[in-house]
C-alpha cells in the first residue's frame, strides 16, 4: 500500500475506530429492484450463469457502486454457491431459491461429502474479489459472505426454502447424531470459503444464519450457535483483524445468544428498537441495521427521519447503517439513492455515545 492509502470508512468502523458518519451499505444492495440488474438478467437468465461468470458478476457487484457509492460492495452470489464444491449438486430458481437434487438426508451420503478445496472448486470466487478490490479501491470496502451451518444444512436436506422445516427438525429431533455430522463438516467447509474469499480480497466477511431464527432458542444453543462459533474460531486463528458480521432472520428472540459466537457485529432486524438492541448487547458489541425495507417505498421525509432515528439510538461508536434485511423487489431506486446520500451526510459529532 502506497503513502496515500487510507483505510475505507466502513473497514474502519467494523474494527471499533471512531468515525465522523456510520458507514452504511445495502443487503441486496445488486439485484431486482435495479434496471440495470434487470437488463442483464435477460442476457444471462440463469442465476448460476450472473454469479460464477466472473465478468458478470464483477458487472452486477458494481452496479449499485456506480450508482450509489455504498461504503460497501459485497460480492454478488448466493449462500449456496459453495455447495457443489463438497459434493451437493444445486441450482438457483429465480424468484425461488436454491434447489437441492438429491436432498441428504443418510448416514451415506454424509459420509460422502468431500473437503472443500476452494482453489479448485471455486476460481472465479477469487477472480471477482480480486477485481472487486481493484476497481473500488480505498474507496469502499468489499465484503465477501457465507451461509452458516444450520441455514446450508437446510437448504441440504429439505431440498429447497421451507415454510416448515419439517424434515430438518424432524432428524434433528429424532436422530440428531446425523445431522450434527453434516453440520460439523459444513463448518468446516464455511471456514475453509470465508479464510479464501478474505485472501482473495474480502474485507469483511458476514455469515448469513437466515433460518436459525426458526428455532427455539434451546435448539439455537444446540443445532446452531455452536456450529457458527466454530466457523469464527476458525476464520479468527487465521484472520484475526477480520471482522465478522452475523445476521439471523427474525433474530429479536436470540440477539444474546448471537453475541456468543464471536461474531464482531451482530445485524439487528426492524422487530427490535435499535435502543433495546444497545442495552440488551451491551456496549462491546457492535451493531448493524436496521430499518424497515419497507421504509424505502415511504416519503422522503420519512426516509430520513428514520435514519435519524436509527443513528440517534445505535450512538456514536460501532455501528454500520444498513436495512435491517435485502432491499425489497419493486423498491424506487430513487429511493435508494436518497438513502445513501441522507445517510452520507450525517455527521456524529452530534450524536451521544
Ligand atoms: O435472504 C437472506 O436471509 C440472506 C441469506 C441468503 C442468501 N441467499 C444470500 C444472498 C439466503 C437465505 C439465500 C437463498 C436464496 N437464494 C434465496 C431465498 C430463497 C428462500 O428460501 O427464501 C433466493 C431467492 C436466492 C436466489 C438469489 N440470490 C437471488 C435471486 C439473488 C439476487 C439478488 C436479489 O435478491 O434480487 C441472490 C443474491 C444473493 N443471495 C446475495 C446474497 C448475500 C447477493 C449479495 C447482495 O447483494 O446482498
Amino acid at each position: 500500500m502506497g503513502v496515500y492509502s487510507t483505510t475505507p470508512h466502513l473497514l474502519r468502523a467494523a474494527r471499533g475506530e471512531v468515525v465522523d458518519r456510520p458507514p452504511v451499505w445495502m443487503m441486496r444492495q445488486a439485484g431486482r429492484y435495479m434496471k440495470a440488474y434487470r437488463d442483464l438478467r435477460e442476457k444471462y437468465p440463469s442465476f448460476r450463469d450472473r454469479s460464477e461468470i466472473p465478468d458478470v458478476a464483477i458487472e452486477v457487484s458494481l452496479q449499485p457502486w456506480k450508482a450509489f457509492q455504498p461504503d460497501g460492495v459485497i460480492l454478488f452470489s448466493d449462500i449456496v454457491t459453495p455447495l457443489p464444491g463438497l459434493g451437493i449438486d444445486m441450482d438457483i430458481a429465480e424468484g425461488k431459491g436454491p434447489i437441492i437434487h438429491s436432498p441428504l438426508r443418510t448416514q451415506e451420503q454424509i459420509d460422502n461429502l468431500h473437503p472443500l478445496e476452494p482453489e479448485a472448486a471455486l476460481p472465479f470466487i477469487k477472480t471477482i474479489l480480486q477485481a472487486l478490490r481493484s476497481e473500488v479501491g480505498d474507496k469502499s470496502t468489499v465484503l465477501g459472505f457465507v451461509g452458516a451451518p444450520w441455514t446450508l444444512a437446510a437448504y441440504a436436506v429439505e431440498g429447497k426454502g421451507s415454510k416448515t422445516y419439517s424434515i430438518i427438525k424432524n432428524l434433528a429431533f429424532s436422530d440428531p447424531t446425523i445431522l450434527h455430522q453434516l453440520l460439523a463438516k459444513l463448518a468446516d467447509a464455511i471456514a475453509i470459503y470465508a479464510r479464501y474469499q478474505i485472501d482473495s480480497g474480502a474485507q469483511v466477511i458476514q455469515m448469513f444464519d437466515s433460518w436459525a431464527g426458526q428455532l427455539s432458542p434451546q435448539d439455537y444453543d444446540t443445532f446452531a450457535l455452536p456450529y457458527q462459533q466454530r466457523v469464527f474460531q476458525q476464520v479468527k486463528q487465521t484472520h484475526p483483524d477480520t471482522p465478522l458480521i452475523l445476521l439471523v432472520s427474525g433474530s429479536a428472540g436470540v440477539l444474546e445468544r448471537m453475541a456468543q459466537s464471536g461474531a464482531d457485529i451482530v445485524s439487528v432486524d426492524w422487530a427490535v428498537d435499535m435502543a433495546d438492541a444497545r442495552a440488551r448487547l451491551g456496549k462491546q458489541v457492535k451493531v448493524q441495521g436496521n430499518l424497515d425495507p419497507g421504509v424505502l417505498f415511504g416519503s422522503k421525509q420519512f426516509i430520513r427521519d428514520r435514519i435519524l432515528d436509527t443513528v440517534r439510538k445505535a450512538g456514536n461508536w460501532g455501528h454500520i447503517l444498513n436495512l435491517g434485511h435485502g432491499v425489497l423487489p419493486e423498491t424506487p431506486e430513487e429511493n435508494v439513492a436518497f438513502f445513501f446520500e441522507t445517510a452520507k451526510e450525517l455527521n456524529l459529532a452530534g450524536v451521544k455515545g
